[in-house]
């Protein structure tokens, strides 16, 4: 592995801002060996301000689970890119399944909000993955590819330290059920042929991290398989225990 490996805690709706303010300062005691793994946190909008606040100074990032593509404007209910960076964000999930399944987010949408986040200069986490009909029918890669030509539309050059991919399977998101490494690894196979059409060489770079029920017990073997720059963890990321475990495996892989 080349890149940093990258490990991305999706908080989704959980946490009250007490509870993710004690969370972050708990894992930020116990993860001494920041250098070898890039540890980002995804909280819910309300903790946001507060929880770059308490991480000021270290290496931790943190992410948005949305942003809305607009700069401003009435929009209930949603947030912009801008009053993301007032707080010092620097990342932003796009495109979860989360999102484009329960609140009918389409591709379209989702590249007018990745174009909105590279040009507000923060760093996309796009998530892309088949549901569980598409891999049965045998329609994986072209929902991976369909998904990442248009959600990457009329985005013509790329900083590789801008974007970050995550694979995350719908089927093994919350289900307990991972992909197994040859999936895993056929589909970052294809995404990377994919980012190499559209960009180059330059997108040897691009992070691809792997997303669906990574825990503790799968965390050592899914990052040594090929292609694998790192985890976007839901379940397993709200756990202290769990998550500094992950941290821990992957910083261990990467000392090797
Ligand atoms: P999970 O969620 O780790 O609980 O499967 C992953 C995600 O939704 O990003």
């Amino acid at each position: 592995m080349k890149i940093k490996p990258i490990i991305a805690g999706n908080w989704k709706m959980h946490k009250t801002l007490t509870d993710g303010i004690s969370f972050v300062g708990k894992i930020r005691n116990r993860i001494l060996d920041k250098e070898k793994v890039k540890v980002i946190f995804c909280p819910p909008f309300n903790s946001l301000f507060s929880i770059v606040d308490a991480l000021d100074g270290t290496s931790f990032g943190v992410g948005a689970q949305n942003a809305h593509h607009e700069s401003q404007g009435a929009f209930t209910g949603e947030i912009s890119v801008e009053m993301l960076k007032s707080m010092r964000v620097q990342y932003v999930i796009i495109g979860h399944s989360e999102r484009r399944h329960i609140f009918g987010e389409t591709d379209g949408w989702i590249n007018q909000k990745i174009h909105a986040v590279l040009n507000g200069e923060l760093t996309p986490i796009f998530c892309i993955g088949e549901t569980l009909e598409d891999r049965q029918m045998n329609r994986t890669n072209e929902i991976l590819h369909h998904q990442i030509k248009l959600g990457l539309e009329g985005v013509e050059t790329i900083d590789s330290e801008k974007l970050i991919i995550a694979y995350e399977p719908v089927w093994a998101i919350g289900t307990g059920e991972t992909a197994s490494n040859d999936q895993v690894e056929e589909a970052h196979g294809y995404v990377k042929t994919i980012l190499d059409d559209m960009f180059g060489h330059n997108s040897g770079e691009i992070p691809i991290l792997y997303g669906g029920s990574v825990n503790e017990n799968n965390a050592a073997e899914l990052i040594q398989t090929e292609g694998v720059d790192g985890f976007l963890i839901g379940g397993a990321s709200l756990k202290e225990d769990s998550f500094c475990s992950i941290i821990a495996q992957v910083t261990n892989y990467n000392k090797g």
